[in-house]
């Protein structure tokens, strides 16, 4: 199956927001991602439930919140209420993990379980089967636009064989540093969803840039089945 895009707002024109976000969805973007930052987990400080449910109100894709807080249990609440079809808070952040995956699932959202490119797969030992996505950062989170950190790829890859082998149906998100240029690497790593910030609002165009990626996609999925 195709991998799917998911459009990160963090590059987007917030002069334009709704637009930006209409824009991305009429490219073909399957969801709209928000990166929640509060200068403390990471450096940068960004968007909080309000803005939150403001996507909720423009788009009707499914809104991805991924927290890059610390104490992200505090705050799920108001996320899923905010709209948020999915909630993805960092390993790294979260002292109680199964409690908060618990938490998020029992609100009534898909509930992801966030690795920095240090942190090795091993750590979601306990915690796999019970989270519906991991997110594997392909960048050290913060901030758009940087370059993809490559042996996440092999680690996007040892996920995949690991959810067969289990039999699981988790499914696998890679966010960071995703242009044109590497992304038939990217959905060779047998990843579902894939996030892409600048590469898609950059200049303005981001459902020309949307569709393109959405066009490449369909065509490695197609290539894919005929061999
Ligand atoms: C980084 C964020 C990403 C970011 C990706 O901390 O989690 O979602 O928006 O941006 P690009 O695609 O520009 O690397
Ligand atoms: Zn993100």
């Amino acid at each position: 199956m195709a991998a799917v895009l998911a459009a990160s707002i963090l590059s987007a024109d917030f002069s334009r927001l709704g637009e930006e976000i209409r824009e991305a969805e009429a490219g073909g973007a399957a969801m709209i991602h928000v990166d929640v930052m509060d200068g403390h987990f990471v450096p940068n400080i960004t968007i909080g439930p309000v803005v939150t449910a403001a996507v909720r109100k423009v788009t009707g894709l499914p809104v991805d919140c991924h927290l890059m807080i610390e104490n992200p249990d505090r705050y799920v609440t108001d996320f899923v209420e905010a709209g948020a079809e999915m909630v993805s808070v960092h390993l790294e952040a979260t002292t109680h993990l199964h409690r908060t995956v618990s938490r998020i699932r029992e609100l009534g959202a898909k509930a992801g379980v966030v690795l920095n490119p240090s942190t090795p797969l091993a750590a979601l030992s306990e915690t796999l089967p019970g989270a519906d996505f991991v997110l594997l950062m392909s960048v050290n989170p913060g901030f758009g636009g940087q370059k993809l950190i490559r042996p996440v790829l092999r680690k996007a890859r040892e996920l995949r064989e690991w959810i067969d082998r289990e039999g699981l149906d988790t499914r696998i998100e890679i966010d960071g540093g995703v242009t044109l240029d590497n992304l038939d690497e990217v959905a060779a790593a047998g990843v579902d969803m894939i996030v892409a910030g600048s590469a898609v609002f950059r200049s303005g165009a981001a459902r020309s840039n949307a569709a393109r990626f959405v066009r490449r996609l369909a065509e490695l999925a197609n290539l894919e089945h005929s061999c």
